[in-house]
């Protein structure tokens, strides 16, 4: 998880994955197909998809291929000859990137409509980045979304996902050639803020020794990235700038905990009062968005055995309201992250999708037995602003998970002089956000009113800031 706190609609979701978690089956009995496949229509999605989807596995174990990466790949829907191609992490760690594709930035999405038992119906997503660019979307770390391995608990960690997605980019540009010579782009938000910037380090790195295919690699995006680790003790002044708590909270908790809002010394009781105070206040409060409720959904987020309960007992009498559509934002975003799960557990989809055969059930986000074995991603920017890489970091600014402060911070830590000072950036003539770029080509850009997946809040504002940085013209 990303970060302690009390427990939101979201966090409730989590900790309901990690107690209801299967095993992933035990693979012997799977039957690896082809390698790489077009989709032309998708269960739920009415006619012939008007994008082309590739879906495939890379296997990267050495001997006896029994590490198999699941991805998704969509070509740009403008010129993917010579559009960039961007490889796209999600969170997590753990959470599959169909989370991306379907919720934030892909070209398709769930209608929201009531769950009555059938397929949940997909719609086209107009804002999608795949308008200006390429994307593989890797189901990565081991145990995400429809990867597997033999033993998926001996392959999570940090640097073992750094080293993974390194080996996966350069053996699926060897299975597609005519991409290598395209641009190549990293992305990745939340939690993946830690090993992206790791990636392109390793990527930069392996084309300095020499290694096949070269990586036309340009730079890296990310979106509310957790950086330093430190990410919590920013939570305090945002939450005081937002109205959340009084001055006269905020100032106790500067006295008494002196900044350090993560590791309490357990022996100072006026910092650890304030800090219960502090969480009352934010009783209720959904940090992924904190201009929204928390949402009473998190049924949906166990298991499917428990749900398929509710829903038969449900459907016996009148239809409940559990499962009517929710009308707050967040809801309706929880709602989609079941609607999501119950599509990518149809065998119908799966086939479609060229999913292997013994697949475990698809969970959005698989989370435990990680090894959070870098700490914080600092070093990585500081490596890669020296190598002269372009980068977009952006930040819903709503979002108390990781707030756009705490990302301004690390970067004013680097040290770099600004080149353009912080403005706002428009959209149809308004502020859709505020901007500022350093001279190590990175800018840094706030989504104005979106959560921590900004794109999924604010999905104009996020393809217009993706293309024109992607393209190199001011915000
Ligand atoms: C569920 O609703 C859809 C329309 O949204 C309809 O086509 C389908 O027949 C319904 N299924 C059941 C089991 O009622
Ligand atoms: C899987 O890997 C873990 C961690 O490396 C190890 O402790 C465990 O024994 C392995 N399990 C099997 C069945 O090999
Ligand atoms: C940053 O680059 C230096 C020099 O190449 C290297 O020694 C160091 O390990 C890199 N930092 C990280 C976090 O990999
Ligand atoms: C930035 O400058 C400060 C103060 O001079 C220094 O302590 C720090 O090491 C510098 N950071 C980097 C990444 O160079």
């Amino acid at each position: 998880m990303v970060v302690p706190a009390s427990p939101s609609c979201f966090q409730i979701m989590l900790l309901l994955y990690l107690t209801f978690l299967l095993h992933i089956a035990s693979h012997h009995h799977i039957q690896p197909a082809a390698a790489a496949s077009k989709v032309e229509y998708l269960p739920g999605f009415d006619g012939p998809l008007p994008f082309h989807l590739e879906t495939g596995y890379v296997g990267l174990g050495d001997t006896n291929d029994d590490l198999q990466v699941f991805y998704y790949f969509i070509k740009s829907e403008n010129d993917p000859v010579n559009d960039p191609l961007m490889l796209w992490l999600t969170g997590g760690p753990g959470c599959s990137s169909f989370s991306a594709l379907a919720f934030q930035i892909g070209p398709i999405k769930f209608k929201i409509e009531e769950f009555n038992g059938s397929l949940p119906n997909l719609i086209l997503r107009s804002q999608s980045w795949t308008k200006v660019s390429s994307i593989i979307f890797a189901d990565l770390p081991f145990g995400t979304g429809f990867s597997y391995a033999n033993n998926v608990t001996a392959h999570r960690s940090h640097w073992k996902l750094i080293h993974h997605t390194h080996q996966f980019i350069r053996k699926w540009l060897m299975n597609h050639p005519e991409f290598i010579s395209n641009k190549f782009y990293m992305g990745a938000d939340s939690y993946s803020g830690i090993p992206a910037p790791g990636i392109v380090q390793e990527i930069s790195n392996g084309n300095d020794q020499g290694l096949q295919p070269w990586i036309n690699l340009q730079g890296y995006i990310l979106g509310n990235p957790v950086t330093t680790g430190k990410e919590s003790n920013d939570k305090i002044p945002y939450a005081h700038g937002m109205g959340l708590i009084s001055d006269e909270l905020y100032l106790s908790l500067q006295r008494n905990c002196k900044g350090e809002y993560i590791d309490i010394n357990s022996k100072n009781e006026v910092c650890l009062r304030d800090m219960q105070y502090f969480h009352e206040c934010l009783l209720g409060t959904n940090e992924w968005y904190v201009l929204d409720s928390d949402c009473k959904l998190d049924f949906l987020m166990g298991d499917q055995g428990t749900h398929k309960r509710i829903l038969t007992q449900k459907l016996e009498g009148p239809l409940s309201s559990y499962l009517t559509v929710p009308t707050t934002v967040t809801c309706q975003v929880v709602y989609c992250y079941f609607l999501g799960t119950q599509w990518a557990n149809d065998d119908s989809v799966r086939k479609a999708l060229h999913v292997r055969e013994g697949i475990g059930k698809w969970k959005r986000c698989y989370t435990t037995d990680f090894d959070f074995d870098i700490a914080t991603s600092f070093e990585f920017h500081v490596n890669l602003s020296a190598k002269g890489y372009r980068s977009l970091i952006f930040s819903g600014d709503h979002d108390l998970v990781v707030p756009f402060s705490s990302t301004q911070a690390w970067i004013r830590a680097l040290n770099y002089s600004i080149l353009d000072d912080w403005r706002p950036w428009l959209l149809n003539a308004q502020v859709a956000g505020y901007t500022r770029t350093y001279s190590n080509q990175m800018t840094f850009a706030t989504v104005k009113g979106a959560g921590h997946t900004a794109a999924e809040y604010k999905p104009d504002e996020g393809l217009v800031m993706f293309s024109r940085w992607l393209s190199n013209v001011p915000l």
